[in-house]
């Protein structure tokens, strides 16, 4: 039985994951808790080289959906056995952007594979290792369409093979988080991200602060 406490954030393009994970981070820290922040496809060196292929190579244009799923899953078998699973045996609280329900939605619902299929590649990638609590960040495609493109505008250009899918790939990703967080009642739990960032973190404290283990128990 591991000690700590899983917490993975999903949802769409530009939902604001990254900042709200590094503001929970900071919380969780401030009650002494030891907290890690990782993100998938990444997390690793290993996955780090997995998530280039994946989404900036210049080589990558020619990747099929089945590579696609196998890649991300070859990026989550290498997180979980290296940093993961011993992070929560440390009893730490690991915070991760991204992680199973991704695939589903993305490769699943997006890319249209077979979803039992799906089902048992994550399964073999993750073992027993699955979140205590999943966040799913919604905004409405609008916002998130809107989102991508200042980032796109704003930052320096780095080509993402991903976000240049169509609008029904993101429609279809779309659908699929729908059908997680309306399956998975227990584990997801689906926020409003359309708000102010203060809202949000607020709204996400909520949840979390109530099921983290307490401090010194382990
Ligand atoms: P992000 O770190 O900016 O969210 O980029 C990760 C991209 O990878 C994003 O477009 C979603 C996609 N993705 C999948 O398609 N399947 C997966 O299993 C994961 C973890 C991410």
């Amino acid at each position: 039985m591991s000690k700590g406490f899983f917490i993975t954030f999903e949802g769409t393009e530009g939902c604001g994951k990254s900042t709200q994970i590094a503001a929970l981070a900071e919380r969780i820290h401030a009650l002494g808790h030891r907290v890690r922040t990782l993100r998938e496809p990444g997390g690793t060196p290993i996955g780090e080289e997995i998530r280039h292929t994946l989404k900036h190579s210049k080589d990558n244009h020619a990747m099929t959906a089945e590579a696609e799923l196998l890649l991300m899953n070859a990026s989550r078998a290498q997180l979980v056995r290296e940093i993961i699973r011993p992070a929560l045996a440390n009893g730490e609280i690991v915070l991760c952007d991204r992680f199973y329900d991704s695939t589903t939605a993305y490769q699943g619902y997006g890319r249209q594979l077979d979803l039992a299929k799906v089902k048992s590649v994550i399964e073999f990638a993750v073992g027993e290792t699955k979140p205590n609590l999943t966040l799913f960040l919604h905004v409405p495609a609008e916002v998130s369409a809107e989102r991508v493109r200042s980032r796109q505008t704003n930052l320096p250009f780095v080509r993402d093979r991903i976000e240049e899918a169509d609008q029904q790939f993101f429609a279809r990703v779309a659908e699929g988080f729908r059908a997680i967080v309306a399956t998975e009642t227990q584990r997801v739990k689906a926020i409003n991200a359309a708000r102010p960032i203060e809202d949000v973190c607020a709204a996400i404290w909520e949840i979390v602060q109530p099921m983290l283990p307490k401090v010194g128990r382990w």
